[in-house]
């Protein structure tokens, strides 16, 4: 069997590192590999491969940034070509960013089966793009691998077949428990002279966010408010608009590069509690004990919110204070997202269909 796995964007190296190891478990599967290009710094990309040991890419397009239009176009002709060249029997996506839709798109025009992980998330948000990802990714899938009983619920309730639905559990939860063993404490820790286990960790990122200037200026007045230090790895794109607006980052948040995902980890398995807006970190607060909150109005995983894991706040000063001065440690639940078993689950499950 012959498996095209495309990727482009940090959560998805990570989400393909634990799918790439269980289908290396088969002699008689083949994956290729191919990066979009849509992340491309060395922070962003290169250090997955390298410290997750990802098969280095087959095909490297080298499309990122411009806007939503040309950078999703210009990634769904280059991939078509590959396709055609490769001829697959499945094409695998991950997430919902432009490198997960192209992919979709590309695929199913040839009429190569295509399976999605992490199906059937939705925040109802449709000013998200994200949101549009994952909706038509999900219409176009022959296989949906969703994470969560939640996922399974949306997708049945928007009409897609029974049939092509699969409850496999999370990878974003395989990887957790694979590398928290190798979490590495990152070199520049010490000199920043914050405590172990006294510390908020932060990320900000989404266009929700970034994109208004009086929005992140809030989000990060209401950090700054925080009694423990604020430790910010911070993404380009956020970077790149504190500078276009011109904007203070308050002395209490030490803003850093991003991280490796060992180091990551490793911040936090170490931190009081997480602030942020990603999709991928709002779960990781849960799989290593770490109250979160959200710096949101909604979000895709929902049962985070439900058991007290996490709360949302939105982009509001006063709520991010508030909810960063009163944090609880909920009781341990049931397990939500599967057993740490979803990559391999899911290899079966493709293996055993293209039979
Ligand atoms: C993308 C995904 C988002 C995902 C996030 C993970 C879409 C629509 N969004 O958002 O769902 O949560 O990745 O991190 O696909 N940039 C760099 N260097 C890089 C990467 C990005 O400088 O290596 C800068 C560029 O200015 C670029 C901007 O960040 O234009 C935004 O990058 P883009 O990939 O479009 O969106 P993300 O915000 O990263
Ligand atoms: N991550 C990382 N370094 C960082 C910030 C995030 O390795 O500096 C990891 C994080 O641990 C998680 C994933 O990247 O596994 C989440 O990606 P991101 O927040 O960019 O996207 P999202 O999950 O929101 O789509």
């Amino acid at each position: 069997m012959k498996l095209v796995t495309i990727i482009g964007a940090r959560p998805q190296f990570i989400k393909a590192a634990t799918v790439s190891r269980a289908i290396a478990a088969f002699d008689d599967i083949t994956e290729v590999i191919v990066h979009t290009g849509q992340h491309y710094d060395a922070n962003m990309s290169d250090i997955f491969f390298d410290e997750l040991s990802i098969p280095r890419p087959d095909h490297h397009l080298g499309i990122g940034g411009g806007s939503h239009g040309a950078m999703t176009g210009r990634q769904i002709e280059a991939i078509e070509t590959v396709l055609m060249a490769e001829k697959p029997d499945f094409v695998l996506v991950y997430g919902d960013t432009n490198s997960t839709l192209a992919g979709a798109l590309a695929a199913v025009k040839l009429h190569i089966p295509l399976a999605h992980v992490e199906a059937g998330l939705r925040s109802f948000n449709r000013k998200m793009p994200e949101e549009i990802n994952r909706i038509l990714t999900d219409h176009a899938a022959d296989l949906l691998f969703a994470p969560t009983e939640t996922a399974v619920r949306n997708l049945k309730s928007e009409g897609l077949p029974a049939e092509r639905q699969r409850l496999v559990g999370d990878v974003m939860y395989d990887a957790a428990l694979f590398y928290r063993e190798r979490a590495k404490e990152p070199k520049w820790f010490e000199g920043l002279s914050v405590q172990k286990g006294n510390y908020i960790l932060a990320t900000i990122h989404r266009a929700e966010s970034t994109n208004d200037p009086a929005c992140l200026t809030s989000i990060l007045q209401g950090l700054a408010q925080a009694d423990a230090p604020v430790i910010l790895p911070m993404h380009p794109r956020t970077h790149a608009r504190i500078r276009e607006f011109d904007l203070e980052v308050p002395e209490a948040i030490h803003v850093v590069p991003p991280t490796g995902y060992l180091e990551m980890i490793w911040l936090e398995m170490h931190c009081a509690a997480i602030a942020t807006d990603s999709g991928g970190v709002q779960k990781e607060a849960y799989f290593h004990g770490r109250p979160c909150i959200t710096l949101r109005e909604q979000t895709e995983w929902v049962e985070l919110i439900e058991s007290g894991w996490n709360t949302l706040v939105g982009a509001d000063t006063g709520k991010i204070a508030a909810a960063l001065s009163s944090l609880t440690r909920p009781e341990e639940g049931k397990p939500l997202y599967g057993t740490g078993n979803a990559a391999e689950l899911i290899v079966k499950l493709l293996y055993e269909d293209a039979q």
